[in-house]
């Protein structure tokens, strides 16, 4: 399969890049900026990404690129635009002051094929503290703003392009365009990478491979388990058996409903309510990591009970998904919380991973949810943490405690799935690039509040206690903190900006129906410094 390499030197945009030229169905690979594969017959092209680095800082990465040059159409973005330049002779200097934020193109050279169709005036997105002031020789400038003249380059008469802008981010409004131009007509991508390709391909893959073989998978109720799962069955039916583990601190109703969308969807699925030994082995416990640690081990445990049961199984699969397994750059090496999954399978069975969605990002895996006939209720649910309820309870956990969460989340979930917004310009191509279905009429979409936003949740602040009043009693009880964030990764996140009249409606109805909270906070952290969960 023809494919793009993206290599990275950091940026937090690389992720983007990929999800961009998988958009036009090609198939890319993000690879650390040192590790470009020389003997791959299938690449036919290389994006060099952006960097936290200057070209000048000590550690700042580099690539050899005569391993690159003159064998593959190359395209620098940003530092990558600015490192070919800088190495090949050009100059490179602190920008007088920092290049942030929108832009527009005042002059382009529309006859070069990177720019064919654009508009003179196309806004771009710029976020660079260097700028490219002199080209190295054989360099001509094909594009520029008010204030950065080599704005995007190209070494004559050779296939490599540099942008200093970012075309990648939705800011940059005909960004796709040039990675179309380059992906597609430079370097000649037969577009075939699509859902219904995918999906043809990996259940004759599925078929191939596993054969007359049993199968164990742990869902969890998100999105990426649950389209690995259907795929799956599609290929070998009830020979895969599906777990899914109750361990107490599930949303409201969740275990049931979800279970129940699992059956419609014909899974073979295991039901395991495991809520009591869970409660038990955290009671009392109040430190978040040791939180995580005792959920982990109990899953890992209650799985492991339900796996054995299955005879002859011989695979444990997964819905790993590409991001989880990218191996990014991670400039400052710091854990800074234990994430669990599914953990280590007893040694004694023997199985072998089967990991179906692991070349795909997020958005390609609700594309294959789609394709699959799922439910789009189970396609578009945010992202929900392993450890469930319990990381969004201060101090320590009990049934009664995730009772009055489940009802507070409950309220403020519905609430963000009733609420319509009607959205234009930059608005509304975020949201449809990040694969919400919404049709446009009139240029704008209307989407409810729940699609628009990347994650939410309520917190039980339940080590907090205020007073209050209500009717004529004064009331002495815990406040719930409401957290939505917007993010495209969770790597970083911003709070989301909810309607006053939304939230006044919100916070009235937790306080007047669920006993045990009379305050309602809202949390306005970024990440970072924070993080989406509160442990
Ligand atoms: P933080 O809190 O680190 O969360 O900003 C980033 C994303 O990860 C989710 N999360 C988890 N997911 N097991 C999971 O499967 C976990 O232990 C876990 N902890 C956090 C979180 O909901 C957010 O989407």
């Amino acid at each position: 399969m023809q494919k793009i390499i993206i290599l990275d030197f950091g940026s937090q945009t690389t992720q983007l890049i990929g999800r961009r030229v998988r958009e036009l169905d090609t198939f890319c690979e993000i690879l650390p900026y040192n590790k470009f594969p020389d003997d791959d017959p299938d690449v036919i092209g290389v994006i060099l990404s952006g960097s936290p680095y200057s070209v000048y800082d000590p550690q700042a990465f580099s690539v050899d690129l005569s391993r690159l040059r003159r064998r593959y159409p190359i395209l620098g973005i940003c530092y990558g635009a600015q490192f070919m330049a800088h190495t090949l002779g050009g100059r490179v200097e602190p920008a007088p002051s920092r290049e942030y934020g929108r832009q527009n193109l005042t002059t382009i050279d529309t006859a070069n094929p990177l720019f064919r169709g654009f508009d003179t005036g196309s806004q771009v997105w710029m976020s660079h503290g260097d700028t490219i002031t002199a080209l190295p020789d054989g360099f001509k400038v094909i594009a520029s703003t008010a204030s950065v003249a080599n704005a995007a380059y190209q070494a004559e008469g050779e296939q490599l392009w540099g942008v200093q802008f970012h075309p990648e981010v939705f800011h940059s409004t005909q960004g796709t365009q040039l990675l179309r131009n380059f992906v597609v007509d430079i370097c000649g991508s037969r577009q075939d990478w699509s859902a219904a390709n995918f999906v043809e391909t990996t259940v004759a893959e599925l078929r191939r491979q596993l054969g007359n073989d049993r199968v164990i998978l742990g869902l969890s109720g998100g999105v990426d388990s649950s389209v690995a799962a259907v795929l799956i069955s599609r290929a070998i039916g009830d020979r895969l058996t599906c777990i899914f583990v109750d361990h107490g601190m599930l949303r409201k109703n969740e275990f049931a409903d979800v279970l129940h969308d699992y059956e419609c969807l014909g899974l073979n699925v295991v039901g395991v309510d495991a809520s009591a030994k869970f409660f038990a082995d955290l009671a009392g416990v109040t430190d978040p990591e040791q939180k995580r640690k005792i959920i982990g081990r109990d899953f890992v445990e209650v799985f492991n009970a339900e796996a054995r049961k299955v005879e002859g199984a011989r695979w444990l699969a997964q819905g790993t998904i590409y991001p989880d397994r990218i191996e990014s750059l991670n400039i400052t090496g710091k854990v800074i919380k234990s994430h669990h999954n599914v953990g280590g399978l007893p040694k004694e069975m023997n199985l072998q991973l089967c990991e179906p969605l692991k070349w795909l990002f997020k958005d390609e895996v609700r594309r294959i949810g789609r394709q699959l006939g799922m439910p789009e209720h189970l396609i578009t649910r945010h992202p929900f943490p392993g450890p469930g309820l319990a990381v969004r309870i201060l101090g320590d956990i009990t049934p009664e405690k995730v009772r009055i969460l489940q009802e507070a989340d409950d309220i403020f979930i519905r609430g963000l799935r009733d609420y319509k917004v009607r959205l234009c310009g930059d608005d509304a191509r975020r949201v449809l690039a990040a694969g919400v279905p919404a049709a446009m009429t009139d240029g704008e979409i209307e989407v409810s509040l729940y699609d628009q936003i990347w994650q939410a949740g309520a917190v039980l602040l339940s080590t907090v206690r205020s007073v209050g009043v209500m009717g004529d009693e004064r009331t002495y009880e815990h406040p719930v903190a409401l957290r939505a964030v917007t993010s495209t990764d969770a790597m970083t996140a911003d709070w989301a900006h909810l309607p006053y009249d939304f939230m006044a409606r919100v916070s009235t109805d937790i306080i007047n129906h669920v006993r045990g909270v009379n305050r309602v906070c809202y949390d306005i952290s970024s990440k970072p410094p924070a993080t989406i969960e509160w442990e």
